[in-house]
């Protein structure tokens, strides 16, 4: 029989910062979160992935902004797309480009847009035509957050009770809120473990339970913000969810302590900024970088304000963006 002729597939897919933070599996083979999350896409930064099955390969091939890719890294791309060639119910291998435009080690989630844009390019390539519920329960098994990644705007993450209702959905599209997010890039040497590893410690701290046990009041709260576009409500929820994972990371053991001297100098400064007027709130994830959020008008001023404190390396600026699409 002759083998199906298989053309490159490329899709692009933006990072997302979580309001409401995922941290912890009740599966961790199948991504299935402990908890629901809310996040925002973030324009202007990218991933762009091109696939193309190739039934002469015997593994897959995989450049990574032009350097080959292997070991851990390749196993994680492999067995992220065994499921893709397990739905298609084809043995087939890919080659696999991708580049991002921010760099990837430098603590911002690449790994979102990575399996985001990754879910999209293989199953067109593989000829799977998934909905986006299906795209966004594939990518979640490649990356928790890269789920987030693939609708519009600001999303969230239902928990669900299984792999079947695991997915997330837009709550209101990109250009409802004009809120940016200054990342503050500051040391990005810092090696920690990984969100990978960070989830399967978040159980052994005793204070997990605590976190997860108001989640859904807080998620109902952050959601209610964003769609009133209240920023104080926002700003609060927002702080207290990133504060409770971090005392989460601290106390699992073995301990993870994300946060660098610089990392509190700026949470100090943005509260201090918006007991002064400015509607500007912190949030962290698995390293010592902070994001920033703010709404629009204020932004240039507050990245002015940013680029002055001790430890700030540069600054990336991005709005509310797009789901994943082909390209
Ligand atoms: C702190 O999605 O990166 O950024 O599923 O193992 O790839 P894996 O983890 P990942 O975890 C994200 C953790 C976080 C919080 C969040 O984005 O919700």
């Amino acid at each position: 029989m002759k083998s199906p002729d298989f053309q490159p597939v490329s899709a692009v897919a933006h990072p997302n910062i979580a309001f409401i933070k995922y941290w912890g599996n009740r599966d961790q083979e199948l991504r299935l979160p402990c908890n629901s999350s809310l996040s925002m896409n973030l324009s202007g930064l990218e991933t762009c992935t091109t696939v193309r099955f190739d039934p002469l390969l015997h593994q897959d091939h995989f450049l990574l902004s032009g350097e080959v890719v292997k070991g851990a890294a390749l196993e994680r791309v492999s067995r992220f797309l065994d499921h893709i060639r397990s739905l298609a119910k084809l043995n087939v291998y890919a080659h696999i480009e991708s580049q991002s435009n921010f760099p990837t080690g430098a603590g911002i989630a690449s790994s979102a847009s990575a399996f985001a844009a990754l879910a999209m390019a293989a199953s067109h390539a593989i000829g799977l035509f998934l909905d986006e519920k299906d795209l966004s329960r594939l990518a979640r098994k490649g990356s928790g957050s890269a789920s987030r990644s693939i609708p519009d705007g600001f999303v969230e993450w239902q928990a669900g009770t299984g792999d079947a209702d695991s997915y997330a959905f837009s709550i209101a599209p990109a250009e409802h809120w004009d809120l940016v997010d200054l990342i503050c890039l500051i040391d990005s040497s810092h090696k920690v473990v990984g969100s990978t590893g960070g989830h399967a410690l978040a159980g052994t701290s005793p204070l997990q339970s605590v976190r997860l046990s108001h989640l859904q009041q807080r998620l109902e709260k952050c959601r209610q913000a964003i769609l009133r576009k209240d920023f104080d409500q926002f700003a609060e929820v927002v702080e207290e969810d990133s504060n409770l994972m971090h005392a989460v990371m601290r106390t699992s053991s073995p301990p993870l302590i994300y946060w660098l001297a610089e990392t509190e100098i700026i949470l100090w400064n943005v509260l201090a900024w918006r007991k002064e007027g400015i509607p500007a709130c912190c949030t962290v994830d698995a390293g010592p970088n902070v994001h920033v959020l703010v709404l629009g008008d204020h932004a240039d001023k507050l990245q002015a304000r940013l680029s002055e404190l001790p430890g700030v390396q540069r600054i990336f600026r991005a709005s509310p963006g797009p789901g994943a699409s082909l390209i």
